[in-house]
């Protein structure tokens, strides 16, 4: 019996992975896979991260989501660890684990391991986590009855633009907004709306499609981009603009984007319903655009 036999099984772990995890350039065994508590993404959460769906074994926007990745690194100082190519040949050998089912990457790259000091080691390796999990897609009734978000203050740091994997704020703001009964927290920074605690914003008002512009306080969301690329492609009126705490609660239809959940609808905001509970005509039309999109991804038409 193999020393593995007796341990948990990734399920009992409750890691929902699939296969193998790309860890520092080799496909292990996810229960075998093993980071340093020395690493600088444990100590100071000193690292960035991805999220990338994957549509048929393809992944999505990814061009998109390595500029994304390049430039968070690069505000932080770290090389890039792995060439365009070499990312796109680690997606595909963890994508291809498993087929027909929709999919997204989890990649996140550290500091490395070093004595715990703040300042950057000299001689450090960067840490390479990547792996694939099933993506379960959001239901339609969530999709026709919205969800509920509440406000709260944007507590985190003026670089948001970054997407580090320091993400306590984050956490803690998703925390407040469950223990209120909501799935997301709409964030305010000086009576703006910025973001949610892991999602952009929108808002829809008299017809208008509105997102506060890309700039420190939000990161610059691959979903959020698309949705204004498919409103610009097909007519829908749209800009960017600052959102006030005003607009938020007056607006006839809210909405958050991420990679995992798409675009969903926001019933409730600090529990008052979102355009007195009529009907999302702008959401309707938009969501038909992204599913759209996606099958000219699965089908290769589209990256
Ligand atoms: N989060 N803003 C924040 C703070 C986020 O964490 C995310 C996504 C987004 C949406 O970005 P995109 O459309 O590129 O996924 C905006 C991911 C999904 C996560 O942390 O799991």
């Amino acid at each position: 019996m193999s020393p593995l036999d007796s341990r948990p099984t990734p399920e009992e772990f409750n890691i929902p992975v699939v296969g193998r995890i790309y860890l520092n350039g080799e496909m292990v065994d996810p229960r075998e896979a093993r980071v340093s508590v020395f690493d600088r993404g444990f100590v100071f959460g000193d690292g960035i991260y991805e999220v990338i769906p994957a549509f048929g074994g393809r992944a999505f926007r990814v061009s998109q989501h390595l500029d994304r990745l390049a430039a968070s690194l690069a505000a932080v100082d770290l090389a890039d660890p792995l060439t365009r190519v070499e990312w796109t040949g680690a997606f595909d050998r963890l994508l291809a684990q498993e087929h027909g089912v929709d999919q997204y990457i989890y990649l996140q790259v550290t500091r490395g391991v070093a004595p715990r000091d703040h300042s950057y080691p000299v001689n450090a390796r960067p840490t390479v986590v990547a792996y694939a999990q099933r993506l379960v897609s959001v239901p339609d009734s969530v999709l026709e009855d919205g969800v509920d978000a509440v406000t709260a203050d944007d507590i985190r740091w003026s670089r948001c633009d970054i997407k580090t994997v320091s993400l306590l704020a984050n956490v803690v703001l998703r925390q407040y907004a469950n223990e209120r009964g909501a799935v997301e927290a709409i964030l305010l920074r000086d009576g703006h709306v910025t973001e949610g605690a892991a999602s952009n914003i929108f808002i829809v008002n008299e017809g208008v499609l509105l997102t506060p512009p890309k700039g420190r306080h939000i990161l610059p969301g691959i979903t959020r981009d698309l949705v204004l690329e498919l409103a610009a492609r097909h007519g829908l009126p749209h800009a960017e603009a600052q959102i006030t705490d005003a607009a938020l609660r007056g607006a006839d239809e809210v909405w958050m984007t991420s990679s995992t959940k798409e675009i969903v609808p926001i019933r409730r905001v600090d529990g008052l319903r979102v355009g007195g509970g009529k009907a999302r005509p702008v959401f309707a039309r938009m969501l038909e655009l992204y599913r759209r999109y996606k099958e000219d991804c699965r089908a290769g038409r589209a990256g």
